[in-house]
């Protein structure tokens, strides 16, 4: 299975790659994951990297682009993989289309803006495995930490109020545009990856539940 998770930030992308790549045994490929492994390692990428992530707006697509094809190429990825943020502009799909990069479905998570603001302010993260949690509505077994590790939980830098309102303007004006992309190319092309949406409001299982029952096809 070679899928895109699309969504807003805070769709649940991340919630939902965790069982997905459980239930299909494929790697998930997270750009946001890799962009904050290479801040925590202070590599000349994450410090750059980190400046943009802070401020809400993207980066630059050559990065993104040569770090998900060197991440492609490795052998855990011949079954299939999922990526997770991952294209956010249309220069990203299009590299993917011109590398002949095949993909099965493309599942958008829709999640109404209003309901973004609360799911990030309480989102604590688990860097190392990109494990995600909600104090309300995916609280981990002990509060603060992480289930598997039992290590300390974080807040992104990002989940701050006003960013998070900047990532959402980004994702309308530049990622959004990708949802006509993949959703016309289905319509006219039988090669096109499967396009797929479902109601990214719920508990965590029923999303599941939905994103599953909208795969089978795929
Ligand atoms: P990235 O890490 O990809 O962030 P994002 O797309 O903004 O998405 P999030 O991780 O914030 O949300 P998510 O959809 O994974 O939601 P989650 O499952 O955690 O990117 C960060 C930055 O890196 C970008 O801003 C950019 O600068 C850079 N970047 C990354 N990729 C790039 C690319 N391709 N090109 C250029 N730049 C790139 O869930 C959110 C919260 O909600 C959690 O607390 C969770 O527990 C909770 N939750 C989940 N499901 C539910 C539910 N059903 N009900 C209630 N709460 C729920
Ligand atoms: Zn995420």
């Amino acid at each position: 299975m070679r899928l895109i998770l699309l969504g807003a930030p805070g769709a649940g992308k991340g919630t939902q790659a965790t069982f997905l790549c459980q239930k299909y045994g494929i790697p998930q490929i997270s750009t946001g994951d890799m962009l904050r492994a290479a801040v925590k390692a202070g590599t000349p990428l994450g410090l750059a990297a980190k400046k943009v992530m802070d401020s809400g707006a993207l980066v630059s697509d050559d990065i993104i682009i040569g770090l998900v094809k060197e991440r492609i190429a490795q052998p855990d990825c011949t079954k299939g993989f999922l990526f997770d943020g991952f294209p956010r502009t249309i220069p990203q799909a299009d590299a993917m289309k011109t590398a002949g990069v095949q993909l099965d479905c493309v599942l958008e998570i829709d999640v109404p803006f209003e309901a973004i603001i609360e799911r990030m302010s309480g989102r604590r993260s688990h860097t190392a495995s990109g494990r995600t949690y909600h104090v309300k509505f995916n609280p981990p077994k002990v509060a603060g930490l992480d289930d598997v590790t039992g290590e300390p939980l974080i807040q992104r830098d990002d989940d701050k109020e006003e960013t998070v309102r900047k990532r959402l303007e980004v994702y309308a004006a530049q990622t959004r545009p990708l949802v006509d992309y993949y959703a016309s190319w289905a319509q006219k092309d039988p090669k096109a990856p499967r396009y797929r949406k479902i109601d990214g409001i719920g508990s965590v299982d029923d999303i599941t539940a939905r994103a599953v029952q909208a795969l089978a096809d795929c």
